[in-house]
């Protein structure tokens, strides 16, 4: 089957299911609210939308804990809304992502209950190994979520491997069994009609031979072993090979510790196994590799972000781009400012939106939602979350953990969408499942829709441009004055028309001019954030795009 790359024209919007929309009042999210939600994803020029795991699950991490992999959850509407759900965006034009988790399943997953029962053919499906002579662990991995990698199962007496929740057992994929299930979950879905996947850490599912200790990584231990191991091309060019191939279907591969070198071998045009990659760096810029390691912001360190994946992967692969996903906190809170909040949105909107790759919203970035400040330990449902505040190594006192998770924690970012100043912010007529950010008053989709100059509709202004130019699709990408701390300046070139975005991301007016070649009088200004912009200053967050034709 021809691939036609239809992900290259359109703008995706990712939606979390437990927080999106309550359609029955039971306080979580579901299908049937999605449904009520359609025509507002696409009233954002949106032509996509990735879910986040919509499977039967325990909930030990949100539904990245599958438990059945054909099959919807009975509490988001079950199979039926889901079909429903997939006809109406397909009407509107929208494709369909489902969440592909299959470096791990749930431990209450009947693969995982029979392996561990040795029931033949599962025996063999997870990464079993004995317990050592001298007590110790089979190997020196550490969980990502929760102590170390390894728990022992009593029924039988082995431990296995679990590089996240305890509750999350790795599947063994170098058995070829599991990979035909693979392949069966695969055709499945895009038999029923789906348009591709968002692949959930795929570059952990190779394993190495033996499973030895790590010795580069000080934290995360394993993470130098099992990133990108040693079957993972090959694993990933079977499932083309046999399934995707056979499907005009797209493929988002999460990638954490990605360079666009390494990138590239995946995702190349002419063989990648793959079309697109989440990588990393462009949420690393006020942190050291994860969200719990904190630094103050740092542009400078977005923009290199930005543009070296721009540079290296033009002409030869697709880039991803996103500022937000259900596993960070809030942007605006982040590399922006929360007493700016509008004008700091719209920026990092036009910061994002205007380079070369395929957008992914998260649900309520296009509102600007911020960060929620939980009150105690109690108030935060995250399993990464709830098992750094217990074991922070830095023994800090309450108050301090407390802070940390303000900062870093998923759960800022998993909050219920802000649909109106009603109870609850309209999200649900029960009671929440998670607190909503107290702010719904004054930050809530039905006030910026009343509104020309929302954070809402600047998203849709943007995008609708965004569509309009065919520089930002097939364009070349240059930045200008990379080492300025307070502003970010690109643009798209595609010898037909050219566009030059400028944005501060200073609390304070700052100056400005054009860089040379520039005519800012022979252009027409496409996209602002002030009503009056002045020639030679930017206000605080200020933003404009400039075209020339
Ligand atoms: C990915 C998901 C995250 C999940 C983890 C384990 O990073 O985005 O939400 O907790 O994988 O499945
Ligand atoms: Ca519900």
């Amino acid at each position: 089957m021809e691939r036609t790359r239809w992900y290259k024209d359109r703008v995706f919007y990712q939606i979390w299911p437990r927080s999106f929309m309550d359609g029955n009042g039971d306080g979580m999210g579901d299908l049937w609210g999605v449904l009520e939600k359609l025509d507002y994803i696409k009233s954002l020029g949106c032509g996509g939308i990735w879910f986040s795991p919509l499977y039967p699950s325990p909930g030990a991490d949100c539904g990245y804990d599958i438990a059945d992999y054909m099959d919807i959850a009975p509490e988001f509407g079950g199979m039926e809304a889901f079909r429903q759900v997939l006809e109406g965006a397909h009407a509107r034009d929208m494709k369909v992502l489902m969440d592909l988790v299959i470096n791990h399943t749930s431990d209450e997953h009947e693969w995982f209950q029979k392996s561990r029962r040795r029931i033949e053919p599962y025996t063999d499906y997870y990464i079993w190994r004995p317990a050592k002579k001298n007590g110790k662990l089979p190997n020196n991995w550490d969980s990502n979520f929760e102590g170390k990698a390894w728990t022992y199962d009593q029924v039988r007496g082995e431990y296995y491997l679990h590089l996240f929740a305890v509750k999350q057992p790795d599947l063994n994929m170098d058995n070829p069994l599991v990979r035909e299930e693979v392949k069966k979950i695969l055709r499945f879905w895009l038999d029923l009609g789906v348009d591709g996947f968002r692949e959930d850490v795929i570059t952990y599912i190779s394993k190495p031979e033996g499973l030895p200790d790590d010795h580069l990584f000080p934290v995360n231990k394993g993470m130098g072993q099992y990133n990108h191991g040693p079957r993972l091309h090959e694993y990933l060019r079977e499932f083309k090979q046999d399934v995707l191939d056979h499907y005009d279907c797209m493929t988002l591969a999460e990638a954490p510790l990605v360079s666009p070198r390494k990138a590239l071998t995946y995702i190349n045009e002419d063989s990648g196994e793959l079309d697109m990659m989440i990588q990393f760096q462009c949420v690393c810029a006020d942190c050291l590799f994860t969200d719990w390691l904190p630094l103050p912001f740092s542009l400078r360190k977005l923009k290199r972000a930005f543009s070296t994946w721009q540079r290296k992967l033009h002409g030869r692969a697709w880039n991803m781009l996103y500022l937000e996903n259900h596993d960070h906190p809030r942007i605006v809170s982040r590399y922006g400012s929360e007493r700016f909040r509008e004008e700091s949105a719209k920026t990092l909107a036009a910061a994002m939106l205007f380079q070369q790759g395929t957008p992914f919203l998260y649900q309520g970035q296009e509102l600007g939602m911020t960060n929620c400040p939980l009150e105690s330990i109690d108030e935060y449902r995250d399993v990464q979350t709830i098992w750094n505040y217990h074991h922070s190594a830095l023994k800090k006192s309450p108050e301090e953990r407390l802070a940390r998770l303000h900062r870093s924690s998923r759960d800022n970012s998993r909050t219920p969408v802000q649909w109106s100043g009603e109870p609850n912010a309209g999200f649900t007529t029960g009671t929440p499942w998670i607190r909503v950010n107290p702010n719904y008053t004054q930050i809530n989709a039905a006030e910026q829709e009343t509104r020309e100059d929302s954070v809402l509709n600047f998203y849709r202004r943007a995008i609708a441009l965004r569509k309009s130019l065919s520089c930002v699709r097939d364009g070349d990408y240059r930045e200008y004055r990379h080492l300025s701390g307070s502003h970010y300046l690109y643009s798209r070139d595609d010898g037909k028309q050219r566009i030059l975005v400028v944005c501060s991301f200073r609390d304070r007016e700052t100056a400005f001019r054009a860089p040379r070649g520039f005519n800012l009088e022979k252009a027409e200004l496409v996209l602002a954030n002030y009503p009056t912009p002045q020639p030679d200053t930017l206000q605080p967050y200020e933003c404009r795009v400039y075209l020339w034709k």
